[in-house]
């Protein structure tokens, strides 16, 4: 048996800040204790831990590694996008197995573990995204609960790609309330989106700054209540992804102060990035283009309050990079045609430390947003998302007065730009573990492609 002992760091969870040793037994951690009773413990390894927090692995329950889209894929693999990830202190991710239309839910699925298996460097899951709901599709569901896929993601956006109308929609809420699963929804009013689209573009309007007036707040706002509205009447608990607007934040409030049970989840590009980057110099402004899109200023403020009282409990990337040269750039005469998504995956742990820093949110909200919140919503806890005998040694030592400089010059992630790029932050993941092997230690590099495992997920902690 190889035992580490971490000494000597403020461990921070969700619930308490302690100074406190820990000590791994293999890949799970054996022990939390002081140090005045940590001074008995041995080990093969110790890590000093002397000014740093000792917080969970991160959780990034969102991301879109090799993401179709518009005929080009999302750059990062599951090697370079888990390595990544692995830089910034995640240590998990769950990204979106798609069901191809016309195809089986399960012919999506085996094709993600085809790209991800004996890739990863640690450890991940898949929801399924639905694309195409029928009979058969519904009963798949059932089948992949039992797999540990617990969660599927629809859209009310995107007619004619991964549209899903409110027919279809009720019924996956329907099977979701029997078999448990949890439904994620895009919510975007896609039919009146596209209808304003066609109006921009036949006007000329054909700059990515468009992109961001056509997605107007009201059709994100229209959709989540809807789509909560449905969800009551089928009787299954609903989580909003990329929730960016201040009227969508709203209905999410109020369905919660009933009681229903639906989450919100935003992203660091609408806590840290406006609308503005839409209209940046050239096409630039192509780099932020993504789907809820960027806001005005205003909303940050309502994110940020909505992030303190719970009404969103969760921050996940949303990581979908596309480089700028020759993906971004299939966009340059017509808006529609952008590939949509940010990169982050590697960003998200500092920024939200940053915003620690700033008064936004304390120690240890920033780790429940980050880690424990995305791990008991999407069935890894206590495994995943804590520190606690028994969980998976997945451990970051974080330096909270590390300075750094956000840029595609320094980042891991395997694309060309940074949305960041040139933003000063405070704090720094030193060293990572997963389950128990240190894969990042003070600027090496020391995981490997194949590391990380699929984890079968429970379902949601919040409806047990
Ligand atoms: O623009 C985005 N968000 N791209 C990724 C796909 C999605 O809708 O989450
Ligand atoms: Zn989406
Ligand atoms: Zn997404
Ligand atoms: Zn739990």
């Amino acid at each position: 048996m190889s035992r580490t002992i971490i000494r000597g760091g403020l461990v921070i969870t969700a619930t308490e800040e302690t100074e406190a040793d820990v000590l791994i037994e293999d890949d799970t951690i054996a022990a939390i204790a002081t140090p005045a009773l940590a001074r008995e413990w041995t080990a093969d390894t110790v890590l000093d831990a002397t000014g740093r927090y000792v917080i969970p692995g991160g959780v990034d329950a969102h991301t879109h590694m090799e993401m179709p889209f518009g005929g080009t894929f999302a750059s990062d693999t599951f090697e370079t996008g888990t390595r990544a990830a692995a830089w910034g202190g995640t240590t998990t991710i769950i990204d979106f197995a798609i069901q191809p239309v016309g195809r089986t839910l399960r012919e999506g699925v085996e094709a993600w573990h085809a790209k991800a298996d004996e890739r990863c460097a640690i450890d991940y899951g898949f929801h399924g995204i639905l694309s195409d709901v029928g009979d058969g599709v519904l009963k798949e569901m059932d089948a992949l609960v039992g797999e540990g896929i617990t969660s599927f993601k629809m859209f009310m956006a995107y007619p004619g790609v991964f549209y899903s109308d409110d027919g279809q929609i009720l019924r996956a809420m329907q099977q979701a309330g029997d078999n448990g699963a949890l439904i994620m929804m895009h919510a975007e009013n896609g039919i009146a989106i596209d209808v304003l689209v066609r109006q921009a573009l036949d006007a000329g309007r054909t700059a990515p700054k468009h992109h961001g007036r056509v997605r107007h707040p009201r059709l994100e706002a229209e959709a989540t209540h809807r789509a909560i509205q449905l969800a009551a009447v089928a009787g299954s608990p609903l989580y909003v992804v990329h929730v960016s607007a201040t009227q969508a934040i709203a209905e999410i409030t109020r369905a919660r102060h009933e009681g229903q049970p639906v989450f919100g989840e935003t992203c660091p590009q609408y806590l840290f990035l406006t609308v503005d980057e839409l209209d940046g110099p050239g096409f630039d402004g192509a780099k932020y283009v993504c789907s809820t899109p960027l806001r005005p200023a205003e909303h940050q403020a309502s994110l940020w309050r909505a992030l303190r009282t719970d009404d969103l409990s969760v921050v996940s990337t949303d990581h979908c990079p596309f480089c700028f040269a020759g993906q971004k750039e299939l966009g340059r005469d017509d808006f529609s045609k952008i590939p949509n998504g940010i990169p982050g995956v590697e960003n998200r742990l500092d920024l939200l430390h940053d915003a620690v820093v700033a008064g936004h949110i304390t120690r240890r909200r920033w780790v429940e947003l980050a880690c424990t919140t995305p791990a008991r919503m999407f069935g890894l806890h206590p495994r995943k998302g804590t520190l606690a005998p028994g969980s998976d040694a997945d451990v970051v030592l974080y330096d909270p007065h590390a300075e750094q400089v956000l840029s595609a010059e320094t980042h891991h992630m395997n694309v060309d730009y940074n949305a960041y790029e040139g933003r000063r932050i405070t704090g720094r993941a030193r060293t990572v573990l997963s389950r128990g092997e240190v894969i990042v230690h003070e600027g090496e590099y020391r995981g490997r492609p194949g590391r990380g495992r699929f984890l079968r997920r429970d379902t949601c902690d919040y409806l047990t």
